[in-house]
């Protein structure tokens, strides 16, 4: 793993979004995977900046999302896709579908899974999978126990991650028990992985994930197996190192 430690979150997405750019121009064709959560808010807006700067063109990308909520219907507020088009999609020049995440609302969450997981395969794989870090060291939707070499399928949200991400949802809403995320041998496939992690709240998961065994319980730990994986993290998301 190649562990980038830059002075606070803002030069941390900015690396991040550089990074991301620079695969983009050594492959137009390039296929992206993206993550949501309030890391990649930065991040995302970084890259819309290059875009309009004129430094990156989207044009030839496609892109799949890790997760998205079971229930959620594409433009539900809180949906993953309402937010990848909000936040970056409707910013860029990617041509129309060529950004995919999986359906939240399909009647067959299990089917739907794996025809992703079908889609990923089809399109070649991913080549560079961007990824945050849930409090519980988990990746995409994958919570502590998930299997090291689990595909796209459906996954129970711990109480943790809802607690944590209830903040997204309006006051009285509390986010699906259900998602549907990639899984982690779908992203061990991916031929380069890019981890953003920022603030002090990450330090014990990143703590665990570069220093503690290549475990389960810290789903995120597996990336110390990946040959091309960085991790771009801010002095307070190190402060446990
Ligand atoms: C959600 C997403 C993850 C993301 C995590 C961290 O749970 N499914 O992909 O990595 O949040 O989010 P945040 O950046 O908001 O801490």
């Amino acid at each position: 793993m190649k562990i980038l430690i830059l002075d606070d979150a803002k030069a941390a997405s900015a690396r991040a979004a550089g990074l991301i750019a620079a695969q983009v121009a050594a492959r137009p064709a390039s296929v992206l995977g993206l993550a949501t959560g309030g890391t990649m808010e930065a991040v995302y807006a970084r890259l819309i900046a290059l875009y309009r700067a004129g430094e990156v063109s989207f044009a030839g990308v496609s892109s799949f999302n890790l997760d998205e909520y079971v229930g959620l219907a594409g433009d539900h507020p809180c949906s993953y896709r309402h937010y990848m088009r909000e936040l970056l999609f409707d910013h860029i020049d990617m041509a129309p579908g060529a950004g995919h995440l999986p359906a939240g609302e399909a009647p067959d969450p299990e089917g739907e899974a794996l025809r992703y997981e079908e889609a990923i395969v089809a399109a070649g794989d991913i080549d560079l999978q961007l990824l945050g870090l849930g409090l519980n060291g988990h990746i995409g939707f994958n919570e502590p126990t998930s299997s090291l070499a689990s595909i796209t399928r459906l996954k129970t949200l711990t109480r943790e991650t809802r607690e944590a991400n209830a903040r997204f949802f309006p006051a009285g809403e509390t986010p699906p028990r259900l998602a549907i995320t990639m899984g982690i041998g779908t992203i061990m496939r991916a031929r380069q992985v890019l981890l953003v992690a920022t603030g002090a709240a990450k330090s014990e998961a990143v703590r665990q994930v570069i220093e503690g065994p290549v475990s389960a319980r810290w789903p995120g730990s597996v990336l110390q197996m990946h040959r091309n994986a960085t991790l771009v993290l801010d002095r307070d998301a190190a402060s446990g190192l």
